[in-house]
């Protein structure tokens, strides 16, 4: 893809040529992201970030990577702050914001919803989230993490294990990553979810249909003993009609030092987007897997920095000149 001016909406728009540029030049950011050198490849240029959902590490990380190319952040926290809160649409919303901008990232509570104020966009726009539809960054930031922690176990991301716990029915996360994976190989997934919160069929066909293998049940132990991957997610309480609804589910499936080392393989990843719900009657990713070396979770917000970074050089066309405008500090 022409990586230029284009707007960031869905995984299904790459290719995977585009995943491997992506990644090359991420692998370039670490030390402007080490704050080992700095860069003002982007100064002068504004970020305009719209963030109308909660969140901390995508709207942080947005915020950072564009700052630490030199370049300048806006934000908009919450719809209460912004004049949608007065009925404003998404079309004049994107006419002003991308007046102000050089690219915008969005975080929206409904599915679509930011692919409408792309259309209307004068500048490029990045999906930081659009219900519980997609969240191409993370879904980058993931795959970028899987590759890296596969290659420390001798292995590659055309031949792995992987198994998807929790929500998988509003997990926005997963639902990217499984779209990302169909542009691999010999990708073996295992979907561990409630029967109510299951993966959505056709993205269980469509992986299938580049011949994934993919297994389904709500056995936790059974399927973490033969992966190279434990990819936990959190019950999406906003996403359910009620939080009695949600009750139902939190603390289903809880995974704790205990259960880990006694099922896993001693070298199986364990990961989670964050934020994982800590709170005793939920807790799906334990606190006493914090200093377990398979604990990549914070691996993980740290390489969203680097994808982030690659992103922005390259829709902002200076991905061959960042080390031009650096400096040592
Ligand atoms: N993973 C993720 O989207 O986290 P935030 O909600 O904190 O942005």
């Amino acid at each position: 893809m022409d990586f230029i001016g284009a707007n960031i909406l869905s995984v299904s728009q790459f290719e995977r040529a585009d995943i491997d540029r992506i990644f090359e030049v991420a692998d370039t950011m670490g030390p402007y992201a080490r704050r080992e050198k700095v860069t003002r490849v982007l100064e002068g240029a504004i970020l305009g970030n719209m963030f109308l959902e909660p969140s901390t590490r995508t709207r942080l990380s947005f915020g950072a990577a564009f700052n630490l190319l030199g370049g300048t952040v806006r934000e908009t926290v919450g719809i209460t702050a912004s004049a949608m809160a007065k009925g404003e649409s998404l079309y004049d919303t994107a006419r002003v914001l991308s007046g102000y901008s050089d690219v915008i990232c969005m975080r929206h509570p409904q599915s679509g919803s930011v692919a409408e104020f792309a259309a209307a966009s004068r500048v490029p726009v990045v999906n930081g989230g659009d219900g519980a539809n997609e969240h191409p960054t993370q879904a980058l930031l993931d795959l970028y993490t899987i590759r890296k922690e596969l290659a420390g176990n001798g292995r590659a991301l055309d031949d792995f294990r992987i198994a998807m716990i929790g929500d998988l029915k509003h997990g926005r996360t997963v639902h990217s990553l499984c779209k990302l994976l169909c542009l691999f190989k010999k990708v073996h997934l295992t979907f561990v979810s409630p029967p109510e919160l299951a993966m959505p069929q056709a993205l269980v066909e469509q992986l299938r249909a580049v011949g994934h293998t993919v297994e389904v049940t709500d056995h936790l132990e059974n399927s973490i003993a033969q992966v190279d991957i434990v990819y936990s997610t959190r019950i999406q309480e906003e996403r359910f009609s009620s939080q009695e609804e949600a009750n139902l589910y939190r603390g289903r499936f809880r995974l704790n030092r205990e259960i880990f080392t006694r099922h896993a393989q001693p070298n199986t990843v364990i990961m989670h987007p964050l934020p994982r719900d800590s709170r005793a009657e939920a807790n799906e990713l334990d606190t006493d897997l914090n200093e377990h070396p398979s604990l990549a979770i914070f691996r993980q917000t740290d390489n969203g920095l680097l994808v982030r970074m690659a992103l922005f050089a390259l829709l902002l066309g200076v991905e061959d000149q960042v080390d031009d405008y650096s400096y040592p500090v």
